[in-house]
């Protein structure tokens, strides 16, 4: 056999590559798409998937609308109903081999019998298959549950086994429902992808030296992968992406087989050949039995040996901006290039590193092609970067994380090179519209959930913003006082008045306290964002209520209303209201006045509307100011009667 052997069937099964054709389909056609779970069980392809605008939800609560998908493992008959409910199109991609087993349980409850599932009752599939049969399934995932599960007396079982599951411990546990004497009809419904992927592992583990399982490590499918692997073949590992891979004491002439779980793309599966071959190529001489070793060979020996996946210390011997070399101690030099050097892209290698600098790095391939080492100095960031949060997780502490996305429910925050999801519902005490106010800031918050092995870190700010609204609004109500003038940001406009940010703390300005004159609405006279000087009128500590002002007591026109309208004088107004006892005049912004109805005419008036109009410009005598009041009495009548010429009688 060759150096590497990769197992025939290795990677995304028939089921698993049409659910994810049939989203990467209608990406961009059908917005928002829900994919009810993890599509597959592959972190690479999920953060694709979420960058392309796909949210995963665990429930339908609060949906309304979009398309769900539903990957190739199925869920239960109610959930379509739900969808239906929140009017949501479904693009179902459960394999038709696990449709099958729903079918062979809806009939088989429907005629009566009891059903038995075989499988991981924790299994997406599995409780999918339940929901077939009403969730009325005995779930037996061992020949060990087998044995001691209870099982009613009924005529009949029918048995289904989950599609991933082993052929050979199916049968074990057949028997032993057989010798129980339980009376059932087997289905036999382990995918034949799956038996044969298990097959080739086994026959591949016992051939070689060493065996890669490639697949996430929450991939049950993999997970079964990497123990039969594991009883042929001592040297195996499982790992995820090729950054996982760690290989010691790796030798030239070491057979490796490399097999992959079914949610693994193949770009993931040729990353791993590639880098093997080259490990390979590199790997230390076995010279075991050798009777000559030559001085070259010796001198090999005595450099630095490098494995793919090695976090090695190096000197910077050149930096440009687009790269450093770096010397390993190695036959050959590494090489950063921008990309790897930094998670930040702004970030300019010659302005960070100096010839001479020792720096950490991390082997990605020990040869390019030209016989350079390819490093990253980001991933060392990454691992860093992880450690600190993990920390901050476990301590509670507050990150801050510079926003470089504004993504799909929600915002990606990098802290020390690693991305941080904050959801929309997160990034503040309440709901902010457009997030994109957000990019290129600097953001505290706290890592509230935490998933390494997902790599899925969740912050959040919600709790951080409410502490310190409640500490500014502790130190200003401490300070606060009502006749005092300060300065604030009108944070909401409503009809009844304006919301004044005063440091984290809102006021109120009723719109009667926006002007001496009449508004009708706040718009008239305030807009949102703007800044304003107010007046404090009252504050209610224990309500956490401040009542605010826009109206400057010392220019109430209400103060100089005695000297500018002395009884007597005529002055012009302009009709604002009628009632049905007179009208009311205003002769400026906040004073209005009042005509009694029989201070109109000289003649007898029956409704002021016969001889007034509102908005009518009209001369009238002031007769008495009562300023404590906020009283004018005009009179109409009078000052026309003034204004007339004399007649000689
Ligand atoms: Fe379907 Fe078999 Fe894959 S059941 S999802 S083709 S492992």
């Amino acid at each position: 056999m060759s150096k590497i052997e990769v197992a025939k069937s290795a990677g995304f099964c028939f089921g698993v590559k049409r659910a994810i054709d049939m989203v990467y389909d209608v990406i961009g056609k059908e917005s928002p798409l829900y994919s009810y779970g993890q599509l597959i069980h592959n972190q690479t392809v999920t953060d694709d998937l979420a960058e392309k605008g796909v949210q995963i939800v665990d429930s339908l609560d609060g949906l309304d609308g979009g398309t769900l998908i539903i990957r190739s493992h199925g869920v239960g008959e109610t959930l379509y109903e739900e969808a239906k409910a929140h009017q949501m199109k479904i693009l179902d991609g459960t394999c038709p081999f696990v449709e099958n087993i729903h079918q062979i349980v809806h009939k088989e409850k429907e005629d009566g019998k009891g059903i038995i599932i075989v499988g991981d009752g924790s299994h997406p599939e599995v409780m999918g298959i339940n929901g077939w049969c009403g969730n009325s399934a005995i779930i037996i995932g061992s020949p060990e549950e087998a044995e001691t599960v209870e099982i009613p007396e009924k005529n009949s079982y029918s048995v289904v086994v989950q599609t991933t599951f082993r052929q050979n411990k199916y049968e074990h546990i057949l028997e032993i429902l057989k010798k129980r004497g339980i009376s059932f009809t087997a289905n036999q419904t382990i995918c034949s992808a799956t038996e044969k992927r298990q097959t080739e592992a086994e026959e591949l583990s016992q051939n070689v030296d060493r065996m890669i399982v490639i697949g996430g490590k929450n991939s049950s499918n993999t997970q079964k992968l990497a123990e039969i692997c594991k009883k042929n073949c001592r040297n195996t590992v499982h790992i995820e992406t090729i950054c996982d891979l760690v290989l010691n004491n790796l030798k030239k002439g070491d057979r490796i087989g490399i097999t992959a779980g079914a949610s693994t793309p193949p770009a993931i599966i040729k990353e791993v050949i590639v880098t093997m071959s080259e490990a390979l190529e590199n790997a230390v001489q076995n010279l075991e039995g050798s009777e000559e070793v030559t001085f070259e060979q010796m001198l090999e020996e005595s450099l630095v040996t490098l494995h793919t996946g090695d976090v090695v210390k190096g000197t910077v011997i050149q930096v440009s901006n687009e790269e450093v070399s770096v010397n390993l101690g190695f036959k050959s030099d590494g090489i950063i290039s921008r990309g790897e050097f930094s998670s930040d892209p702004s970030v300019i290698p010659s302005k960070t590193v100096q010839p001479g600098d020792e720096i950490e790095v991390f082997v990605v391939r020990v040869n390019d092609g030209d016989g350079n080492v390819v490093l990253s100095r980001k991933r060392i960031e990454a691992q860093k970067g992880m450690e600190e949060l993990e920390t901050a997780y476990n301590e509670k502490t507050v990150v801050t994380g510079t926003v470089t996305q504004i993504v799909k429910g929600g915002l990606i925050a990098v802290v020390n090179g690693v991305n941080v999801f904050i959801p929309s519902s997160q990034v503040s005490n309440r709901f902010i519209e457009d997030l994109n106010v957000f990019k290129g800031q600097d953001l505290e918050f706290n890592i509230i959930e935490m998933d390494r092995v997902k790599r899925r870190i969740i912050g959040g700010r919600k709790a951080l913003v409410e502490q310190e609204i409640a500490a500014k609004r502790a130190a200003l109500f401490e300070t606060i006082q009502a006749g005092t003038k300060i300065t604030g940001t009108v944070s909401r406009l409503t009809d009844f008045g304006a919301f004044v940010d005063l440091g984290g703390v809102d006021g109120l300005i009723h719109i009667s306290e926006m002007s001496w004159g009449r508004i009708s609405n706040p718009r008239e006279v305030l807009k949102e964002g703007q800044t304003v000087e107010v007046f404090v009128l009252d504050v209610d500590k224990e309500k956490g209520k401040i009542s605010l002002s826009l109206k400057d007591a010392d220019m109430n026109p209400w103060k100089l209303a005695v000297d500018k309208y002395a009884a007597g004088t005529v002055v012009e107004g302009k009709v604002v209201r009628m009632v049905p006892f007179g009208a009311f005049v205003e002769l400026e912004p906040g004073v209005d006045g009042l005509v009694h109805i029989s201070q109109i005419a000289n003649k007898h008036v029956v409704k002021p509307e016969d001889e007034l109009k509102v908005g009518e410009v009209i001369n009238v005598k002031v007769l008495e100011v009562n300023p404590e009041q906020k009283k004018i009495s005009l009179s109409k009548r009078q000052a026309e009667t003034d204004e007339a010429p004399e007649t000689e009688e």
